[in-house]
């Protein structure tokens, strides 16, 4: 079952997700995590909420959907290097208590497969997801099968396009493949909160909801979850009936 939240503008969108969110920063809780631009200010809600009344991650674990192959966790646009930035160092989670996807190593396929076992010994509780312009979630582009498994991803050209910004505009910089969670994954969380913001955002919006669950939407499998919460900003609703 979905829940939409609609709300004015990201900020908003930002202030609810934290709400949702913080009855599950509680010792024990499995968090899973995602990087883009939307859940940039939920991220600094919890900064703030950790700094001002002492919120502890010391007992928590975290598990991030995907990476980029073939960038070092040194490269600032890693999303290892943007999870710590922007989050991690900023909170006391232990490092040995976060993971994010290897984009480097001798046989990915093996490691996507340790890290979906990994998953399975800690379930996650909550999983936090944007929305790619194409419908994606993750790296999950349209055409990949709702059983999915973690794995090595080619990116859809939408998507280099979309992530050229954080590139210096330079396409040829954006890597093309990725690691990441797979459907299957993702649908194996307890929850799901997923956040949309931005006109761009619309259409992808308008399917997920509204359209037949199909592999060309991968988000459309979000109507067979249990338990997904959807806040969607006024642009990013703007085509919905
Ligand atoms: C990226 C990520 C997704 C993210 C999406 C939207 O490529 N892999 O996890 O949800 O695209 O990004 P943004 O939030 O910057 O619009």
């Amino acid at each position: 079952m979905i829940r939409v939240i609609r709300v004015k503008d990201a900020a908003e969108a930002a202030e609810k997700a934290f709400e949702v969110m913080k009855e599950f920063i509680k010792p024990g809780k499995v968090l899973g995590l995602a990087t883009g631009s939307t859940p940039l200010g939920l991220y600094a809600k919890m900064v703030e909420d950790h700094k001002q009344n002492g919120t502890s991650y010391k007992e928590i674990k975290s598990f991030n959907l995907d990476e980029y192959v073939g960038l070092p966790i040194t490269h600032p646009e890693s999303y290892y290097a943007f999870m710590h930035r922007n989050l991690f160092d900023q909170i006391d989670i232990p490092e040995e208590n976060t993971h994010v996807p290897s984009g480097l190593g001798e046989d990915l396929e093996a490691q996507a497969r340790e890290y979906d076992e990994m998953i399975a010994e800690s379930p996650v509780d909550i999983q936090l997801l944007g929305i790619g312009s194409d419908g994606h979630i993750a790296f999950n582009e349209p055409g990949t099968p709702f059983d999915s498994g973690t794995h090595v991803t080619d990116l859809a050209e939408s998507t280099i396009k979309d992530n050229c910004r954080f590139f210096d505009n330079d396409i040829s910089k954006v890597p093309t493949q990725a690691v990441t969670q797979g459907i299957g994954t993702i649908m194996k969380a307890r929850n799901i909160l997923l956040i949309a913001t931005g006109a761009n955002k619309a259409k992808a919006v308008k399917e997920m909801l509204e359209g037949p669950v199909d592999e060309s939407c991968p988000a459309s499998i979000l109507q067979r979850h249990d338990s997904v919460v959807v806040i969607v900003d006024e642009p990013a609703a703007s085509l919905l009936s």
